[in-house]
């Protein structure tokens, strides 16, 4: 076993995804090299989340099961980075003795000390939240592949009143455009084929005056053959703007993650979510005029301190007035620290779980009615690999974000554009055949590779 070897595993969002990639990138740089298996580590990181209270569970259940491996090798160094190492700081080392070092998501550049000073025998703590760290001049470190997450922004200022991610992540600050740009020019030489730009609150991206339409016609500027997505937008900044920009350039996806969280605007006012479902309703409207075809997911929280019957209903019937793709389903956590962790948590587990399963069969249906429309349509599909079921089938996504899965074929490669005809759908994929390469996002682009 080497001593500068080391092993991480990410949980939560795809900002941890991102960043994981940015540890990564720092710790290489400074000669530690990175292995897949876990047996093989001197070092072992578990990048956490804090979302909800099982997303924590898991991790203390993760770290009673990398104790044996400690138990085997004591020099061992573990390592909590992210939400939770923010959120519990000490508590994470004093609870068990089995955590070296803890690291918030601003300290990241100065892990490699952390790990230092563990190795002579001390344990660390990092968690200072910055307001101007976004790690621009790092570039993460990524495999070869056809999909990258770039982090665009960090923090959050909403302080939704359910939410731990303003306490975890600190500050809301924007990366500066022109270096997200070479991130991509970057991917691009590298034959990435799809990008997907991150924040919490993406809509309020602002670099010295230059705002998120300004920074997606720009990412979708670099390479036509790389389609550009973005996660998440907060209903209240979604400017008309930034929907024209999504009309105007083929390469921006037609698909928007635009969470809900309730339909009942008594709710959404306990929840600070700062838009009535009116506003919110409104907002889809005029999407879908001035981007035809454009699809929606969203995220629901059911039994919300409050919430009655009739609450729940409002949120069934935003659900059948959007009628989503898709849909990020959860029972609301009691989180320490936020505003709603005071107000009581009076809904009933059982009921909880009762409105959480009416809003999962209602969307099961709704997805399974929208993909049976689009049988018999063309789609334009990234060829992504091997199908997870078969090698006799190939799978991709459309620019709507939805799995497709049709026959191989010799003449295809992966991070070809292939226009196929659906002929079957479930609620969760489609299936078709292959009409033809057409190696281009969308009508009147051509292939520049
Ligand atoms: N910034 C994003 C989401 C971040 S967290 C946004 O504003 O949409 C992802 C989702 O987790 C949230 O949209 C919310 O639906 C859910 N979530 C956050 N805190 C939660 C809690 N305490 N209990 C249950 N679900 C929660
Ligand atoms: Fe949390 Fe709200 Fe910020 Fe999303 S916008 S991260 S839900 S506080
Ligand atoms: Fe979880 Fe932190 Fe992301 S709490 S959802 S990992 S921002």
């Amino acid at each position: 076993m080497a001593k500068n070897s080391v092993y991480i595993e990410t949980y939560g969002c795809q900002m941890n995804v991102a960043d994981s990639e940015l540890v990564m990138s720092i710790l290489k740089t400074k000669g530690y090299e990175l292995t897949e298996n876990i047996n093989e580590a001197s070092v072992v990181l578990l990048n956490t989340c804090s979302v909800r209270d099982n997303a924590e569970q898991r991790i203390y259940g993760r770290l009673g099961n990398i104790k044996r491996y400690k138990d085997k090798n004591p020099q061992m160094v573990i390592g909590i980075l992210g939400c939770m190492a923010e959120r519990l700081r000490k508590d994470l080392i004093d609870s068990k003795n089995l955590v070296d070092l803890v690291v918030g998501p601003d300290e990241y550049r100065r892990l490699p000390e952390y790990i230092d000073t563990a190795f002579s025998g001390e344990k660390g703590i990092g968690v200072k939240l910055s307001r101007t760290e976004t790690y621009d001049d790092i570039i993460p470190y990524r495999e070869d592949g056809l999909s990258a997450w770039i982090s665009v922004m960090r923090g959050c200022d909403k302080f939704c009143t359910f939410c731990v991610v303003p306490f975890t992540r600190g500050r809301e600050r924007s990366r500066n455009l022109d270096s997200v740009v070479e991130e991509i020019k970057e991917l691009s030489q590298r034959g990435f084929r799809e990008v997907t730009l991150l924040g919490q609150n993406v809509n309020s991206y602002n670099d010295n005056g230059r705002d998120f339409a300004d920074l997606l016609a720009a990412a979708a500027s670099v390479d036509r053959l790389i389609r550009v997505r973005f996660t998440t937008s907060h209903p209240q900044d979604l400017s008309d703007k930034l929907l024209y920009t999504i009309a105007e350039h083929p390469n921006l996806c037609n698909y928007i993650h635009l969470p809900v969280q309730s339909g009942s605007d008594r709710i959404l006012k306990a929840m600070n979510r700062t838009y009535t479902i009116e506003h919110y309703l409104n907002l889809i409207d005029r999407a879908r005029k001035i981007i035809p075809g454009v699809s929606f997911s969203t995220d629901i929280i059911s039994g919300f301190p409050t919430e009655t019957y009739e609450d729940h209903l409002a949120t069934l019937d935003v659900m059948e007035k959007v009628r989503y793709d898709g849909a990020y389903m959860f029972k609301y956590s009691p989180r320490e620290g936020t505003k709603a962790y005071r107000m009581e948590d009076d809904v009933p587990e059982e009921t909880k779980a009762k409105r959480l399963n009416e809003i999962i069969d209602l969307q099961h249906t709704i997805s399974y009615d929208l993909n049976q429309k689009m049988i018999g349509t063309d789609e334009i599909v990234l060829v992504e690999g091997k199908s997870r079921k078969s090698d006799e089938f190939w799978a991709g996504r459309t620019d709507t974000n939805k799995v497709v899965i049709f026959p191989a074929n010799d003449e295809i490669k992966v991070g070809d554009y292939v226009k196929i005809n659906i002929n079957r759908a479930t609620s969760a994929t489609l299936f078709g055949n292959v009409i033809e390469i057409v190696n281009t996002v969308g009508e009147n682009v051509s292939l520049t590779a």
